[in-house]
């Protein structure tokens, strides 16, 4: 479909469900950047989940989102539970502005909800010439290292930074993937790669529904645990929002709104060394892509180059929707 149609398909369904012509956009804006970024995961997939839960009361429509500021660097946002792509955006934004003004800015994001991919933030800060964190939290997926049960989420790390050229985003969940591929795989009836998730006996499966029924598996053992472990405390603990296994899961926990939270770190790369910061980040790269390659290797690239290249050639093309996702969209289109 041609992206102008989709735009303007997702904006009625959203504002079909209420949500203002404002917040419609920046929402149908997110997820066909997803999509353009082939990160079917967090695209037209979800959109149904967005509005169910919109329906139930448990995204708030129509948010009072309130930006309290602690100081010149640091502000905390009450995103009185509206969709968290609308909450992360304001957030993002403030803590750009905060950084150009002390050179840091510290921006905490309470009671929101899924923001979809972290470099959406991450990008539009390293646009601005800013170094940049983003955090969030997301519901039980992952155990904890020595224990049985899921209880981390998926907990995203993303950093970004200027180049001077295509920006280095280093975007991981601590996941060895993130949920969203699985629960896709679940609804089109794929596989999923061996060695990311344990059924609920603790056996290796390849089965999307068992995985999803299980636990799937950190990165780095014990290390992935443990950076899930820091992503809770910093998105979760830190701003007052839920932690501790208690974000709900927007696809099956209909009990309350996710109550998910964000932390966003902004930093003007200049407040050391000035200009030379960029003179130094080019020869970094250069020095890091000159290295010998390993076999089977052409090129050493750095975090954000493939997506990179992927949004560039998909932006020419017009996104193709699976037909159980068309037949979603249509349905949505004629709620009351
Ligand atoms: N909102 C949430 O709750 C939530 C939770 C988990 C993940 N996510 C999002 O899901 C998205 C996907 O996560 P993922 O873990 O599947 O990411 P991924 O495995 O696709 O990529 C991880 C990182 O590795 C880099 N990379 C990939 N191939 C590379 C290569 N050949 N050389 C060098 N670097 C390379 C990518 O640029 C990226 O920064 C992220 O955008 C993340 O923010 C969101």
């Amino acid at each position: 479909m041609k992206k102008k149609k989709l735009r303007s398909k997702i904006i009625k369904i959203f504002k079909r469900h209420k949500l203002s012509e404002k917040h419609s956009k920046i929402c149908a804006d997110y997820l066909i950047k997803a999509e353009i970024m082939n990160v079917k995961s967090h695209g037209l997939t979800r959109l149904k989940m967005y509005c169910e839960r919109i329906k139930k009361g448990l995204i708030n429509s129509r948010p009072k989102i309130k930006i309290k500021k602690i100081n010149s660097s640091i502000s905390y946002i009450d995103a009185d539970n509206s969709i968290g792509f609308v909450s992360s955006n304001i957030g993002i934004q403030q803590a750009i502005i905060n950084a150009k003004k002390t050179g840091i800015g510290l921006v905490a994001v309470k009671k929101s909800g899924h923001f979809g991919l972290s470099s959406f933030y991450a990008e539009q800060a390293v646009k601005k010439n800013l170094i940049v964190f983003c955090f969030t939290n997301a519901p039980p997926a992952l155990a904890p290292y020595g224990a049985k049960k899921s209880l981390f989420g998926t907990n995203p790390i993303c950093f970004g930074v200027p180049t001077g050229k295509v920006p280095f985003i280093l975007d991981t969940s601590t996941a060895m993937i993130n949920r969203g591929k699985i629960r896709h795989a679940h609804k089109m009836g794929n596989k999923i790669p061996y060695g990311v998730a344990l059924n609920k006996y603790g056996k290796i499966t390849t089965s999307a529904k068992e995985a999803l029924e299980g636990t799937q598996l950190p990165i780095a053992e014990f290390k992935g645990s443990g950076l899930a472990w820091m992503v809770d405390i910093l998105s979760g603990v830190l701003t007052g929002s839920s932690h501790g296994g208690k974000v709900k899961d927007p696809f099956d926990d209909f009990s309350g709104p996710q109550n998910v939270g964000h932390l966003f770190i902004t930093i003007d790369p200049k407040i050391f060394i000035g200009k030379r910061f960029m003179t130094e980040m080019k020869k970094n790269i250069k020095i890091v892509k000159k290295l010998p390659k390993a076999k089977g290797f052409y090129s050493i690239l750095y975090p954000g180059e493939r997506k990179n290249k992927i949004y560039k050639s998909n932006l020419k093309k017009d996104i193709s929707i699976p037909s159980n996702i068309l037949k979603e969209m249509e349905d949505l289109d004629v709620v009351e």
